[in-house]
C-alpha cells in the first residue's frame, strides 16, 4: 500500500506522507496542508482527526478491544492492582516489586494536604455537585504546590507525579464526607493504596476501620478500567490545556470539568438516574427506549453508544460480570440491576441500536456497584476522575516529553464578510 496520498483540487495535485502506527492503523499527516493548499480541514468533534502519536493505550472500537501499554484490559483487570497499572501507565512498564515499594512509600510521604485547603472546602455549600468541588479544589492545590512541573527535571516531574497520586485521593475523600456532614478522614500510611482511599471515604468516625475485601477489590478493578482511554474528551482537554504549558495540577482540574458532562464521565450519575426513575415508573422501559430513539426526544439512553466502540465497550463486559459477583457477596438484591440488564437486552435486539451499533459502555453498570458499596451518586463521576487520573498524568507527560506544540485549531468562518460601522443615531 503507498505511503503516500494524494489530493488533486483547483489545477493542484498535492501529496502527503501516510502513517502507519504499531497496530497497523493509517494516517494521513496533513501538517504542511495549509501551507502547500492554503485550505485546512473541518472535522466537528475531531471525529476523524487524530490529535497526536501516542504509545500509551491502544483500543480498536470494531473489535472492542482495550489495552494499556499493550497489556489486554481483562488481564489487567484480573492480574494488577491500581497502583501497578497506575504506574504502567505513567512509565511505560509494569513495575517490579522494589519500583512498586518505592512508587507508593514515595507517594504516601505526599498524603498530607494542607490544613488551610479545608477551607476552600469548607467554603462551598453542602448542595455543590462533588466534581465542581474536585476541580476547584485541584486547581487550589496549585497554591500550595507552586512550583509547576519543570518538565525537563524528571526528579521535578516524578515528584509532581507521586504528590497529586497522593493529595487527590484525600481531595476525593474530604468531597464525599463533606457531603455527607462527616468529619475529614487522613489516610493510614499502614494501608494499600486503594484499601486507604476505602478507609477515608468510609471510616466512621467512631469505629475503627474494618477492612472490607470485597468492596476494596471491586473498587481496585473499577478504576484500572477507567485508567485510560486514549484521546477521549477530558484527555484530550488535559492535553490541550497543557499544551499551553499550564502546570499538571491545572491540567487535572480542567480535564475533571470536561468529565463532569453527561455525555462523558457524567454519563454513569446519569444512568443510575434513569434507571431510578424506569423503577418509579413501574420498570417500563419500553416507554424510555421509544423516547431514546424519538428524535424530537432530547432523551438519550444513558450508558449506551460510544464515539468510539461500534461494539461491546470491553469494560462494560468486565463491570457487568462484576457487578453481579458484587452484588451476590454483598447479599445485595438490586432490582436496578435487573432492570439495567432488561434494557440492555431490549437495546441489543432493537433496531434503532443494532443500526447504529449502540452497546451498552463503561458507565453503564459501573454505578450499580458504586451504589452497593455505598457511594452516593452524585459521587459517581468523581469515581471516574479517580480511575482517570493515572491515565491523564501519563497522557499529559507524553505530551510534554515529546514538546508537542500548543493546541491552536483552524476554523472556517462563516460570518459577516467586511461591512462599514453604523453611529448609534443611524441604527
Ligand atoms: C464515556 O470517548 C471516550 O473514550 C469516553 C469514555 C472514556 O473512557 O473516556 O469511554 C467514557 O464518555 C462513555 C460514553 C458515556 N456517555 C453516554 O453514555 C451518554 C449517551 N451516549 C451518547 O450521548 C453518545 O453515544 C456518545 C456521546 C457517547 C457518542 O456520541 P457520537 O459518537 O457523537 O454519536 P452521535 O451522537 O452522532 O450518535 C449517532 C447516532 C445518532 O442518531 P442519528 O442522528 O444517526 O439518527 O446514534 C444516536 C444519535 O442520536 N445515539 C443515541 C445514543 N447514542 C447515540 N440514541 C439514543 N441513545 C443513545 N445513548
Amino acid at each position: 500500500m503507498s505511503d503516500k496520498a494524494i489530493l488533486e483540487y483547483g489545477g493542484g495535485r498535492y501529496e502527503f506522507p501516510v502513517i502507519k502506527g504499531t497496530e497497523d492503523e493509517l494516517a494521513i499527516d496533513i501538517k504542511t496542508l495549509r501551507a502547500a493548499t492554503g485550505m485546512v480541514t473541518l472535522d466537528p468533534g475531531y471525529k476523524n482527526t487524530g490529535s497526536c502519536e501516542s504509545e500509551i493505550t491502544f483500543l480498536d472500537g470494531e473489535k472492542g478491544v482495550l489495552r494499556y501499554r499493550g497489556y489486554s484490559i481483562e488481564d489487567l483487570a484480573e492480574k494488577a492492582d491500581f497502583l501497578e497499572v497506575a504506574y504502567l501507565l505513567i512509565f511505560g512498564e509494569l513495575p517490579n516489586k522494589e519500583q512498586l515499594e518505592k512508587f507508593h512509600n514515595d507517594i504516601k510521604e505526599e498524603s498530607q494536604v494542607d490544613e488551610e485547603m479545608k477551607k476552600i472546602l469548607d467554603g462551598f455549600p453542602k448542595s455543590a455537585h462533588p466534581m465542581g468541588v474536585l476541580s476547584s479544589l485541584t486547581s487550589a492545590l496549585v497554591a500550595f504546590n507552586p512550583s509547576c512541573v519543570d518538565v525537563s527535571s524528571e526528579l521535578a516531574m516524578y515528584n509532581s507525579i507521586v504528590r497529586i497520586l497522593a493529595k487527590f485521593p484525600v481531595l476525593v475523600a474530604w468531597t464525599m464526607r463533606k457531603k455527607k456532614g462527616l468529619p475529614l478522614d487522613y489516610g493510614d500510611d499502614s494501608l494499600g493504596y486503594v484499601e486507604n482511599i476505602h478507609k477515608m471515604m468510609f471510616k466512621r468516625p467512631n469505629q475503627e476501620y474494618k477492612r472490607d475485601s470485597i468492596a476494596i477489590d471491586a473498587l481496585d478493578k473499577l478504576l484500572i478500567l477507567h485508567a485510560d482511554h486514549e484521546q477521549n474528551c477530558s484527555t484530550s482537554t488535559v492535553r490541550i490545556v497543557g499544551s499551553s504549558h499550564a502546570g499538571l495540577f491545572a491540567s487535572l482540574s480542567a480535564g475533571i470539568s470536561a468529565l463532569w458532562g453527561p455525555l462523558h464521565g457524567g454519563a454513569n450519575q446519569a444512568v443510575l438516574e434513569m434507571l431510578e426513575a424506569i423503577e418509579a415508573d413501574g420498570g417500563d422501559t419500553k416507554k424510555y427506549m421509544a423516547k431514546a430513539k424519538d428524535k424530537n426526544d432530547p432523551f438519550r439512553l444513558m450508558g449506551f453508544g460510544h464515539r468510539v466502540y461500534k461494539n461491546f465497550d470491553p469494560r462494560a463486559k468486565i463491570i457487568k460480570k462484576s457487578a453481579d459477583e458484587v452484588l451476590g457477596s454483598l447479599g445485595i438484591d438490586d432490582p436496578i440491576l435487573d432492570i439495567a440488564k432488561g434494557l440492555e437486552k431490549e437495546a441489543l435486539e432493537d433496531k434503532y441500536f443494532v443500526d447504529r451499533k449502540l452497546y451498552p459502555n463503561v458507565d453503564f453498570y459501573s454505578g450499580i456497584i458504586y451504589r452497593a458499596l455505598g457511594i452516593p451518586t452524585e459521587m459517581f463521576t468523581v469515581m471516574f476522575a479517580l480511575g482517570r487520573l493515572p491515565g491523564w498524568i501519563a497522557q499529559w507527560r507524553e505530551m510534554r516529553l515529546r514538546k508537542e506544540p500548543i493546541g491552536r485549531p483552524r476554523q472556517v468562518y462563516i460570518g459577516e464578510t467586511l461591512r462599514s460601522f453604523v453611529p448609534l443615531e443611524k441604527r
